[in-house]
């Protein structure tokens, strides 16, 4: 047997690599887990209007010397066996290249460290040309005439990520310059959500000096958002840790908290896992075919935390947007879905009740964040709303602080207490023909203030205590023909 050394082409083999699937915002945010894990504090994204757009990525991390970018370059330039820190969110050696081109044809990387800036560049068609590997090192003099080079100027370290010639983009629209704003955009919104762990801690992502404020899928800082147990798991000795969510029923939303969980009719199809590795989202809304999307799991939301540790057994891809359920890992999840599903029917079902089992109830018991509940009358009551419209602003003010006050004195200890030793008188003392003498009072009243009695009785009838007795609707109907 002869060995012989099988050098990849490099104009196919660089074309082929465009094509491994990024998007365009997943390539800016495989560049900002470069800045990220270079320990940036601020990175500062760039589009320059006009028919060519230039894309500027500026941080104000670590930086690099002469060597070390020589060697960032280099496709392949880290071993994706290789252990990493917890903190860095790079694994193939390949993301700063392939990632940049796969939407433009050139690529030039400035960083500056010790006091000195180093630059080289990848340009598509000068290896077409040379029909090699061939990066190009900028001298000073070039290096000084790159745009907005004098970023530099305000930090100790740092690197420049400069993108030009969107072949790709361009060839798919008569409108660059349109087209790549809009998908700037987009792009706001994925590094919103993919990194919001972040942008709540230390790190700042600005577009042409425009803030980007996190997006938390979970609106952990939502009161009535359910943060239910913890729970971890050990696996190859790195820990997995699981934190389910449930989100508040959408009524208690403002317009810009649906914005943040995805849009209210994407709630369904966004329920499922968050896959974080090393605190960056990679895939979300999905329970890997453990469990169906269904229209009441949709306010289920699991956060999943893996170290970079695992990689190999998530079978993580180059561009950081796709995992694989590992067989060892399926058990422990399946029992997370199981707990936080049936807690988020449970939200959906309580609030259905009223709607769909055509029942008023008195007391509203409302699901609060921790476990916790709260209870209130349910201002919905038919009653209520026949006061509503027989009494005038004073006296309505008063009806609701009666109401407010009934809710918050409500003795709960006393009636914990008595219920615990079984002294509590359950019985309702509820008598048919008083109910239903009490219903004809209420139905006079609507006389009275020129209520339809009809459509008054229909409610009345739903509503606790009349809903329990089948016999009151005889009854009426009888009264009524
Ligand atoms: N903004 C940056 N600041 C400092 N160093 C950087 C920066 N970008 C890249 N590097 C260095 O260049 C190397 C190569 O980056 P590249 O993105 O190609 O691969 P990676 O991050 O190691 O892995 P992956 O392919 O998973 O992204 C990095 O490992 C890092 O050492
Ligand atoms: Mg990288």
């Amino acid at each position: 047997m002869i060995e012989k050394e099988s050098i990849p082409f490099a104009p196919q083999l660089i074309e082929s690599m465009r094509s491994i699937g990024y998007s365009f915002e997943t390539a800016i945010a495989d560049l900002v887990d470069n800045s990220i894990s270079a320990n940036a504090k601020k990175i500062d994204i760039f589009l320059t209007p006009g028919s060519n757009p230039k894309l500027i990525i500026f941080d104000n991390g670590c930086g690099m010397d002469e060597k070390e970018l020589e060697e960032a370059l280099r496709y392949g330039s880290k071993n994706p066996i290789d252990e990493r820190n917890d903190v860095d969110l790079g694994r193939f050696g390949l993301g700063l290249k392939s990632a940049s081109l796969s939407q433009c044809r050139k690529l030039v990387v400035a960083s500056k460290k010790n006091e000195k800036i180093s630059c080289f560049s990848w340009d598509i068609d000068l290896v077409y040309e040379k029909k090699g590997w061939v990066i190009v090192e900028y001298i000073k003099e070039e290096i000084n005439k790159l745009p907005m080079i004098n970023l530099f100027n305000n930090v100790d370290s740092g690197t420049y990520v400069l993108l030009q010639n969107f072949d790709r983009i361009s060839s798919s629209t008569s409108n660059l310059e349109n087209t790549i704003t809009n998908y700037m955009s987009t792009t706001m919104d994925h590094l919103a959500l993919v990194f919001h762990r972040f942008l709540e801690d230390k790190v700042s992502i600005y577009v042409n000096n425009k803030k980007i404020e996190p997006v938390d899928p979970f609106l952990t800082n939502h009161k009535a958002t359910q943060i239910m147990r913890e729970q971890s798991f050990t696996i190859d000795k790195s820990t997995i840790t699981l934190q389910p969510y449930i989100l508040p029923f959408f009524n208690k939303l403002t317009p810009e908290d649906i914005k943040k969980v995805g849009g209210k009719d994407d709630l369904k199809n966004n329920q499922g896992f968050y896959i974080y590795r090393n605190k960056r989202l990679i895939i979300h809304g999905t329970w890997f075919r453990l469990a169906r999307k269904e229209e009441l799991g949709k306010l289920a939301r699991i956060q999943v935390d893996i170290p970079s540790s695992l990689d190999y057994m998530w079978g993580i891809d180059i561009k950081k947007s796709s995992v694989n359920l590992p067989d060892l890992i399926k058990q422990n999840l399946y029992s997370a879905i199981v707990g936080s599903v049936i807690k988020s029917k449970n939200v959906h079902e309580y609030r259905g009740r009223k709607i769909n089992n055509n029942v008023n109830y008195i007391w509203d018991r409302i699901e609060m964040r921790d476990n916790c509940y709260e209870y209130k009358i349910n201002r919905e009551m038919p009653q209520l709303k026949m006061l509503e419209t027989s009494l005038n602003d004073k006296q309505l003010k008063l009806l609701s602080v009666i109401i407010e006050n009934i809710e918050n004195y409500f003795p709960i200890h006393s009636i914990y207490l008595d219920g615990a030793k079984g002294d509590i008188n359950l019985d309702t003392k509820e008598d048919i023909d008083n109910l239903f003498n009490e219903i004809k009072i209420q139905l006079k009243f609507c006389e009275e203030h020129g209520l339809d009695s009809q459509i008054v009785l229909k409610e009345l009838l739903k509503t606790e205590p009349y809903c329990k007795y089948e016999k009151l609707k005889e009854m009426f109907e009888y009264e009524v023909v």
